[in-house]
């Protein structure tokens, strides 16, 4: 067995996802599930997600040799400080944080550095939907995980982290964790952004009966992230504030010259825009079935 006993500190849809898909894969002895609500957690019970379930996390890391924290990033301080000094003398600790910095300077400030046996980490998957209820098992396959491990990580930690999320189904890369917080201010938080600011704007209009009246499936399809947790994006948006500030202005500004473009009536450069764009798009969602397809045929060999 790969994993002799799992600690999942957050069984919602990440945690209970992990811990669903190393079952399936045969790849984890016993899953412990750690939260604070009642309910959830004997969900997870039932659904089999879980094995057995505390609210203490000192309890939870007990005998664990990996443990994954999938609390919001608000919470992660707290549950460091809650497992200290009752982690096992074998057990590693990962995150699926969606930012990075925030998450080493809690794990420094609660350990007084950065801990050997911690490798943070972020899954590229996901969807607008939250709790173990909507949890399952493929929600990582064929997925990028990002570990940004520093210079000091224990390499074994490392190691065994990257094992857990290929038995998962997912591909696993490297990155630091200032360049992890930058590309997902870019790909993920803005886009996020732009969604929930485009909803709010239009239901505070006056005319916003009529105007989500006419919306039809482009609308409901650009705005489906506007649907995902509002603390778990408040908690994100703290935590990469200043990259997602920095990429927020630079498509404040890239607004502006497509609004200026568009009042000048310039067709042509309007053109070149979508083109570009368009261009672009196609790539990435041929790129994805591309992955998706080479995984399919070899699932021993993930690139
Ligand atoms: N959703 C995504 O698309 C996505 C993708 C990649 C990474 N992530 C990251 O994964 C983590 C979990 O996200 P998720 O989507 O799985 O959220 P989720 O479904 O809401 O699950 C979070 C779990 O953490 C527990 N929790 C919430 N607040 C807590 C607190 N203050 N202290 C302790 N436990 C708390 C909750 O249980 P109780 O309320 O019972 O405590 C809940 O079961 C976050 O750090 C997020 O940034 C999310």
């Amino acid at each position: 067995m790969m994993i002799r006993r799992l600690a999942i500190l957050g069984v919602g849809l990440i945690g209970g996802s992990l811990a669903r898909a190393l079952r399936e894969a045969k790849a984890v002895g016993e899953v412990v599930g750690c939260g604070r609500g009642e309910a959830n957690l004997r969900r997870a019970v039932e659904l089999g997600v879980v094995d057995r379930y505390t609210h203490d996390v000192g309890e939870a890391v007990d005998g664990a040799d990996m443990v994954f924290l999938a609390v919001p990033l608000g919470a992660m301080r707290g549950a460091f400080a809650a497992m200290k000094g009752r982690l096992a003398e074998d057990a590693v600790v990962t995150d699926g944080g969606s930012a990075k910095a925030s998450v080493v300077a809690d794990a420094r400030a609660v350990f007084g550095g950065l801990p050997a046996w911690f490798v943070p980490g972020h899954p590229i998957a996901g969807t607008e939907r939250s709790g173990v209820e909507s949890s399952f098992a493929t929600l990582f396959h064929n997925r990028r995980v990002i570990l940004t491990p520093s210079e000091t990580t224990d390499k074994d930690a490392t190691a065994r982290v990257d094992a857990m999320w290929q038995s998962a189904g997912a591909e696993v890369c490297y990155m630091s964790v200032e360049h992890h917080d930058r590309v997902l201010a870019a790909t993920s938080h803005l886009p996020h952004m732009l969604a929930f600011g485009l909803v709010d704007a239009l239901a505070r209009m006056e005319e916003q009966d009529e105007i989500f009246r006419y919306a039809a499936g482009g609308f409901r399809d650009f705005t489906r992230i506007a649907s995902s947790n509002p603390r778990m994006w408040r908690d994100i948006c703290i935590a990469n504030k200043d990259a997602l500030g920095d990429m927020m202005e630079a498509f404040a500004s890239e607004m502006r010259d497509l609004a200026e473009t568009i009042r000048r009536g310039d067709g042509e450069h309007l053109l070149e825009i979508f083109e570009r764009a368009k261009a672009a798009r196609d790539a990435f969602v041929d790129g994805i079935g591309e992955r998706a397809k080479r995984n399919d045929e070899n699932p021993g060999t993930r690139s």
